[in-house]
C-alpha cells in the first residue's frame, strides 16, 4: 500500500489506473479507523479494482467550539488497518495541501443542510461539501463509499454529486454497531466507562420508535414524543434533537403515508460527548 501526500501525485496515479482500465473505489475518512470504516473499505474492495482511502481531519467542518484539536488521530494504526482491509493507497494530505494560503472558495448545498445537524452545526456541511469536492477532484474515483451513520451527510453528498455533475456513483454502507447497539464512531473513545454503559439508550430509543411505527403509528409528533420520552429516561442524556423525517428530503409532514421511507434521527450528548445515530423504517401498508 502506498501513502500519497500531494494532490498532484494522487491525480497522476488515478489517471494512470483509469488508463489501465481500472475502476477506482474511494473511502473518505477522518482517520482513527474503526470496524465501520473497515466495512466501507471492504465493500469498496468488493466493488472496485483499486481502493483509495483518504485520511484527513478537515478543519472547515468543525466550528471553533468543537473538537477539532482533540479529534483522535493515530496514523500508524490507521495505515495497518486500512491495508489489512484491502486499501491500495492512502491519500494523506496536509492542511497546506488542502487549504493553501489564499484558499477562498466554499461549496454550499442549500436546502438539505438547513435542519437537524445543519441547524445545530451551521457551518458543518459547508466544510463537508467543500472538502468532499476537493477530495473527489484529487482522487477522481468511479464510486465513493459513505456510512449510513452520518445520514444527513449522505443526502448532502448525493445532492452535491447530482448538482455539480460529478461522474461518481455514491454507495451507502449500513451502520456497524457494537453488541449493545451503539453505532461505531471515532468519538466513542471520548465516553467514560460509565457513560459507555449508558450509551445504548440511543439504539434502544430508535428500536422503540421503529416498533411503534411497525405497529401502525404514522403521526410524526407522536413518533418524536416516543423518542424524546425514551431518551429522557436516561439522566446522562442531553437531547439535541430526536425527529422522524422523510428519508429522501427530510421533510416533516404531520402524518407519514403508507409505504413512505422514514428516517429516525437522533443527536444527543452523553456527558460531554455528542453522538448521532439514525434508523430507516418503511411505514407499513395497513
Ligand atoms: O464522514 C466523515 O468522516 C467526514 O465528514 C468526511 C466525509 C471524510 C469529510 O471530511
Amino acid at each position: 500500500m502506498e501513502i500519497i501526500k500531494t494532490v498532484r501525485e494522487m491525480q497522476e496515479i488515478s489517471i494512470e489506473q483509469k488508463q489501465k482500465g481500472k475502476n477506482i473505489g474511494f473511502v473518505p475518512t477522518m482517520g482513527y479507523l474503526h470496524e465501520g470504516h473497515l466495512s466501507l473499505i471492504r465493500k469498496a474492495k468488493e466493488m472496485s479494482d483499486i481502493v483509495i482511502t483518504s485520511i484527513y481531519v478537515n478543519p472547515t467542518q468543525f466550528a471553533p467550539n468543537e473538537d477539532f484539536s482533540r479529534y483522535p488521530r493515530d496514523f500508524e494504526r490507521d495505515k495497518e488497518l486500512a491495508e489489512k482491509a484491502g486499501s491500495d493507497f492512502i491519500f494523506y494530505p496536509s492542511d497546506n495541501e488542502m487549504y493553501p494560503n489564499g484558499f477562498d472558495t466554499m461549496v454550499l448545498v442549500d436546502t438539505v443542510t438547513k435542519k437537524f445537524e445543519g441547524e445545530k452545526r451551521p457551518t458543518h456541511f459547508n466544510g463537508v461539501a467543500t472538502v468532499v469536492t476537493k477530495l473527489f477532484n484529487a482522487v477522481m474515483p468511479n464510486i465513493a463509499f459513505f456510512g449510513q451513520k452520518d445520514y444527513q451527510q449522505t443526502l448532502v453528498i448525493k445532492k452535491l454529486v447530482e448538482d455539480l455533475l460529478f461522474p461518481i456513483s455514491i454507495y451507502i454502507v449500513p451502520t456497524l454497531r457494537q453488541s449493545d447497539g451503539l453505532a461505531m464512531s471515532s468519538r466513542n473513545v471520548y465516553l467514560s466507562t460509565y457513560e459507555r454503559t449508558r450509551a445504548d439508550i440511543i439504539y434502544r430509543t430508535l428500536i422503540t420508535a421503529k416498533e411503534a411505527i411497525l405497529k401502525g403509528e404514522k403521526r410524526r409528533k407522536i413518533i418524536n414524543a416516543i423518542m424524546l420520552n425514551s431518551l429522557r429516561s436516561e439522566p446522562l442524556v442531553k437531547i439535541d434533537y430526536a425527529s422522524a423525517a422523510d428519508a429522501n428530503d427530510l421533510s416533516e409532514p404531520e402524518e407519514f403515508n403508507s409505504g413512505q421511507l422514514v428516517v429516525l434521527l437522533i443527536a444527543v450528548y452523553i456527558g460531554k460527548t455528542r453522538l448521532i445515530d439514525n434508523m430507516l423504517v418503511t411505514i407499513p401498508q395497513f
